[in-house]
This record gives structure tokens, C-alpha cells and sequence, in this order.
């Protein structure tokens, strides 16, 4: 398990019946193998030591763009008028501008009644809904639709005078939805940060810490390449609490909130020790694993060894797809349980299985990767058919990420942070000697994506899009 695997210990894949190379490599001749002599190229740490910071723009992989303080809004109509071009299908349907001079957009009747959005049915300040949907008449009907400065007004039968900017009807208009390819969504578009490449996703604490526009190229980086370096961390837990604070609050786990903690089994998990970890994300065995994972080594002493591993887990699963299609739905479509029963007070398990490739349920897109092979249980509710096309689909997955071109090994030095999208990124780490003193925690998806997306897009256009599942990118809720 996981949950700290940089610092914690390891457990070969006894199941694959092979080590990373690299990882083998590093156990035949652990003393020195990670020393800056080492002869395995992909050990050879120094070739990814990072590179100084000077200035906001912290490394050039991540592009320079900038902040979009204020979200696009509609155009606004150059003269209030009157039009009287609103239509009724089958009384189920109304047919609307969504501008003066505007497109037509469909809206069911009911529906838009229902989400009128004046200030009487949807709460200024908390966006929630204060209409009583029950209480409004079943057979509404429309009446005189009135365009002003932002939005058009709309009488409606009940009484009401209804309200809905522009922009809110471009993004909610209904009946224009394409029936999704789903093999075609399968795989989630992404870069793909190279590891043979020197400049791994990198940004500055004090940067990070004072400036929101550091804030978001920080949470673009770890949304786009899976991962980013934080350099310059004091070295101290308070530091690296407070950074992580600033993305959201820590998640509360059975290990606790923040970590703060060195090899010493505390918890009964492999991630205590000091063996190396095979690839792995953590938190299989919750209903909702942890998004971001955040680690920081803040002392290693009387040893060596313990570089940290990430591996692509999106771009693994597309070599995936790309080599055999079949292997990848298998590993979508059947479902693993998974469990952490280390500590004689827990056993969590989660409320379903879930398969290795999780599928977007609505856009049909692998937005998340449950790889762990410490923790998965053992299944009984297949037949023998289906465990052979498994473990096939499996072990063609746990060979590509074992490919040394996915690996990306850095040996984490007091300092400088990692985090990493749990969801996505497989993580792991080699066997170390000596004692080691790592802190971090772990951020819920909810919380990432309501800062980032609000980094992102600006507030006014997340909440112009609530409720849009348009798989379009100019949709915030697109992005996840
Ligand atoms: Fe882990
Ligand atoms: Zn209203």
C-alpha cells in the first residue's frame, strides 16, 4: 500500500515474478547502485536532478500562458428588444435565442421553468436552488419572451417572470448531444512527459505560496503531465503542509492527515519499510481513492538508495490499447476487489469492485487507474474464462510499465517536493538503507478540480456551466 510509497518499503511483484530491471539491478548491488557511478542509465540520478528555478516560469516544459482572470461572457445585445419568435414543440420543447441575433437552442418547458435562473429560484450567493419544483404547475406554459441587456425574460403561466443570462443559455441548451463513440473516447487525450527528458514538470515553493497565477501553473502541470516538482520547500513539515493547503485541505485517511513519519512499520503496510515498491497507485481499496498524492523527504541518514518511481499510467494504458484493444477493455470492464487490512482496527474495502482502467461513466473516457498489486484481494465472483482473458490483459499491462522507456526515476532530496495525480500516475520506489524522514498527504478529487478548474476557466464560466457534461474543452467539466 501504499500510501507513502517514497518512503516507505517494498515489496517486490512477487505476483509478476519480475523486478523492474532497474530495481533488480539495484538489489543485486544496493550499496553503491545509487551512487553517482552507477553504470544503469535509467539509476543514473544526477541526469534528472533538477534544474534551478529563477523565475515564476519555473521549467521550460511547462508552457508559459497567461491567466485568464475573467471568463468569457456572452455578448450583450446593442439594443433591448421584444421578440415574440419563442416556440412550443409538442408542448415539451421551447425553442429560444440564446442572443438577440443569436443561434436557437432547444430547452425542455418543464426543465426550464424549473431552472430559472432570477434570483427568487436560484440563490445569488449560493447558486443552489430555492424554487419548489414540486409546486410548479406540470403543464407550464410559455408566454412573452423579452431580450434585455444580458439575458432574455421569459413570462411564464404560473406567474413567474423568469430570468437566464446568455451565457448560461448557450451552455445548457439541450437536444444537440451526439451519441458518444466509446472506443473512440477510450482513451483520455494527454501529453506525455518524456522521462529521458531532463526537465521534468517543475515549479518554485515561495512562487507557489505567494502568487495564484503560480497556483494554477502548478495544478495545469500536475492536470497535464500527471506529476511536477515544488523546489525550494523549507525543509521543515509546516512547510510542506502549508503548500499542500494551498490546493486544499489534507485528506484524513487511517494513516492520519498529513504524514509525518520514517520506516519503522508504524502502520503495517509495505509503504513503512524499507524495501522497494513496484508501481503502484494507492488507495485501490477506497470507494473514492485520493487524487493527489505529495511527498517530501526531509532527511536521510546512514544510507542511501530510495529513488522514487513514476510511471505514466495513461500513456501505459494507451500502448495498451494501441497493442491490443481486447486486453484493454478486459481491464476495463472486469472488476477487482482490493482491501487494506494491515491494522488489527481497519479492514476497508470498498463499497464495489472496480476494474484497473476506470471509464468515465458519461463520456466513456479512462479518467482513472487502480494499479495495486499489493493490495488487490482475491476474487471469486468469475468464471474460469474470464480470469484467463484477465490475468492475459494484465500482465500485458504490468510488462508495459515495466518498459525502462516509461520509467521515470529521481532521487528525492530534502527540498524538493513531488506530486503526482494518484489517479494516473503509478508510483513506487527502490530499497533504501539508513533512515529516512518523509512527510506529505493526500488531497481528494473533489477538492483538486474545484481549484483547478476555477484557476482554470474563472469562476463566473464554472458557474456557468454547472450542470454542462458536454465533452467539449471549452467545458470546465470537461477537464477532470
Ligand atoms: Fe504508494
Ligand atoms: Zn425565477
Amino acid at each position: 500500500m501504499s500510501r507513502i510509497s517514497i518512503s516507505g518499503a517494498f515489496a517486490p511483484f512477487k505476483n509478476s515474478g519480475t523486478l523492474p530491471s532497474s530495481l533488480a539491478a539495484s538489489r543485486r548491488s544496493s550499496s553503491i547502485i545509487l551512487g553517482a557511478v552507477c553504470q544503469n542509465p535509467r539509476l543514473r540520478l544526477s541526469s534528472h536532478r533538477l534544474p534551478a528555478v529563477t523565475s515564476t516560469r519555473a521549467n521550460s516544459s511547462i508552457p508559459e500562458r497567461p491567466f485568464r482572470e475573467t471568463p468569457m461572457v456572452a455578448k450583450n445585445a446593442l439594443e433591448p428588444f421584444v421578440d415574440f419568435d419563442i416556440e412550443e414543440h409538442k408542448d415539451q420543447y421551447v425553442s429560444l435565442r440564446k442572443a438577440p441575433d443569436g443561434p436557437i437552442g432547444l430547452y425542455g418547458k418543464f426543465w426550464l421553468r424549473e431552472n430559472c435562473q432570477c434570483s427568487k429560484c436560484i440563490h445569488p450567493d449560493t447558486r443552489q436552488r430555492i424554487v419548489d419544483t414540486f409546486s410548479i404547475p406540470k403543464n407550464i406554459r410559455t408566454g412573452k419572451v423579452e431580450y434585455v441587456e444580458d439575458g432574455v425574460e421569459l413570462q411564464w403561466s404560473d406567474g413567474h417572470r423568469g430570468f437566464y443570462p446568455f451565457s448560461w443559455l448557450g451552455f445548457h441548451a439541450n437536444g444537440k448531444k451526439k451519441p458518444m463513440e466509446p472506443h473512440m473516447m477510450a482513451i483520455r487525450f494527454h501529453k506525455h512527459h518524456d522521462p529521458s527528458s531532463p526537465f521534468p514538470p517543475a515549479v518554485s515553493y515561495t512562487n507557489v505560496m505567494s502568487d495564484d497565477r503560480a497556483l494554477w501553473r502548478w495544478l495545469e502541470a500536475i492536470q497535464v503531465y500527471g506529476f511536477c516538482f515544488v523546489q525550494g520547500v523549507p525543509v521543515d513539515p509546516e512547510s510542506t503542509k502549508s503548500l499542500l493547503e494551498r490546493i486544499a485541505f489534507i485528506r484524513h485517511t487511517h494513516y492520519g492527515g498529513f504524514w509525518d513519519f520514517t520506516s519503522d512499520l508504524t502502520f503495517k503496510d509495505t509503504a513503512y519499510t524499507t524495501e522497494g515498491l513496484g508501481a503502484h497507485t494507492d488507495n485501490t481499496y477506497f470507494t473514492d481513492p485520493a487524487r493527489l498524492q505529495l511527498f517530501h523527504l526531509l532527511s536521510h541518514t546512514d544510507g542511501d538508495g530510495g529513488a522514487s518511481l513514476l510511471v505514466d499510467g495513461f500513456h501505459a494504458a494507451k500502448l495498451l490499447f494501441v497493442k491490443n484493444r481486447e486486453y484493454f477493455h478486459t481491464l476495463a470492464e472486469i472488476p477487482q476487489p482490493f482491501h487494506a487490512s494491515g491494522n488489527e482496527d481497519t479492514s476497508i474495502q470498498p463499497a464495489a469492485q472496480a476494474p484497473v482502467f476506470g471509464l468515465h461513466p458519461q463520456h466513456q473516457r479512462l479518467f482513472q487507474i487502480r494499479w495495486n498489486n499489493y493490495d488487490r484481494a482475491a476474487k471469486t465472483d468469475w468464471n474460469m474464462a474470464e480470469q484467463i482473458k484477465w490475468y492475459e490483459a494484465a500482465r500485458a499491462f504490468n510488462d508495459i510499465i515495466h518498459r525502462q522507456q516509461l520509467q521515470l526515476w529521481t532521487q528525492l532530496e530534502p527540498g524538493t517536493a513531488l506530486i503526482f495525480d494518484n489517479w494516473r500516475m503509478l508510483h513506487g520506489r527502490s530499497e533504501f538503507t539508513g533512515k529516512r524522514r518523509m512527510c506529505g498527504g493526500y488531497i481528494n478529487n473533489d477538492d483538486f478540480l474545484s481549484k483547478y478548474r476555477l484557476l482554470e476557466f474563472g469562476r463566473q464560466k464554472v458557474l456557468d456551466n454547472l450542470g454542462n457534461n458536454t465533452p467539449l474543452s471549452y467545458n470546465p467539466n470537461f477537464r477532470y
